[in-house]
């Protein structure tokens, strides 16, 4: 059944989970979700980016996550827009039946620029206006997400702010959470606590706190009826960076966030984290394993199940690790 992200996140924060979203562009990974899903019994958050709409158009998107609804039907799922980088862009969403939208206002309507507070806030409170009287809910940001190692954004292409970071523009400070909240009424928010989007978000392996984990539980504390959310929570799997490499692959050292400082963000109030870049890893060396192995090989549908496969596993690490398991 669709549901909204409140519904699924307010239940989340009474049990004490937290829910992977996963972003979807495709049909094999909407099929590993939420197959894994279904084997794990957790409930779903899917999310589309713009890049997602643009590859797949609107249309095939909506009844892409429509189609696991009618499928699964006893999974609640829900469809949510990525980076909204506009009132005008998350009024469409709602209005093509997503029942979750996020207003991304920490940047300006280019998806690069930084923005200042009171743009954040007038957007994202027209957006809070438009979606509240729909029954659809609504993920805010404030901060600017980046590497505290690096002080990069991360990806050079789509959603994140350009260049390179101050450290207190890396991480959301209490107040401004608090009055952000305060002046908008979202009901989830993404923080900046040292996660940055893509697969280059450190380049040494991560051995300390790699997340600002007493920012969180602040923020936590003085918000305790927001959801809080983590983008860039993918953790970059050092096996599928190999079996890419080993497949004729190039991928530079890199690494993400451990799948153990997840779950101890979720233990400090962390709910929804937002993870693309790990099924992209997993899909790539599937299919690059299957192609060396099966040189004569050429039905889609058997590179695309091995993906599929790798795919679903992740999934099913991530619902069973954040203690969504069992939640549906
Ligand atoms: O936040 C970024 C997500 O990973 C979506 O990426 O814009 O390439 O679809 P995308
Ligand atoms: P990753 O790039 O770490 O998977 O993050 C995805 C994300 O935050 C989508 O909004
Ligand atoms: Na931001
Ligand atoms: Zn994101």
């Amino acid at each position: 059944a669709l549901v909204s992200l409140r519904q699924l996140l307010d239940h989340a924060g009474e049990h004490a989970y937290g829910l992977p979203a996963f972003n979807v562009n495709n049909l094999e990974q909407m099929r590993a979700i939420m197959m894994a899903a279904d084997k794990t019994d957790s409930p779903v958050i899917v999310q589309a980016s713009a890049g997602a709409r643009k590859y797949a158009g609107a249309p095939f998107l909506r009844h892409l996550i429509l189609s696991a609804i009618e499928e699964w039907p006893h999974i609640p799922v829900v469809m949510h827009q990525d980076h909204g980088t506009s009132p005008a862009v998350c009024q469409r969403s709602i209005q093509l039946g997503f029942s979750s939208v996020m207003m991304d206002g920490s940047l300006k309507e280019d998806g690069k620029t930084p923005a200042d507070y009171d743009y954040n806030v007038r957007v994202t409170r027209e957006v809070v206006k438009m979606a509240h009287a729909c029954g659809v809910s609504v993920e805010g940001e404030i901060g600017c997400l980046g590497s505290l190692e690096t002080g990069m954004a991360g990806e050079e292409d789509g959603v994140g702010a350009e260049g390179v970071l101050d450290h207190s523009q890396l991480l959301t400070s209490v107040e401004e959470a608090r009055q952000f909240v305060a002046d908008t009424n979202v009901d989830a928010l993404a923080i900046a606590v040292g996660t940055s989007h893509g697969a280059y978000k450190f380049t040494r392996p991560p051995t300390g706190d790699i997340l600002a984990i007493d920012r969180i539980k602040e923020i936590h504390e003085a918000l305790p009826n927001t959801h809080l959310v983590m983008h860039g929570s993918s953790s970059v799997p050092q096996e599928w960076l190999k079996i890419i490499n080993d497949n004729g692959g190039n991928i530079g050292e890199t690494y993400g966030v451990p799948v153990e400082q997840l779950v101890d963000a979720i233990k400090h109030g962390v709910r929804k984290i937002n993870i693309d870049t790990d099924l992209r890893l997993a899909s790539t060396g599937a299919i690059r394993k299957f192609m060396t192995e099966h040189p004569a090989e050429f039905d889609p549908r058997k590179y695309l199940a091995a993906s599929m496969k790798a795919m679903e596993e992740i999934c099913v690490a991530r619902y069973e690790a954040f203690g969504a398991a069992g939640n549906a």
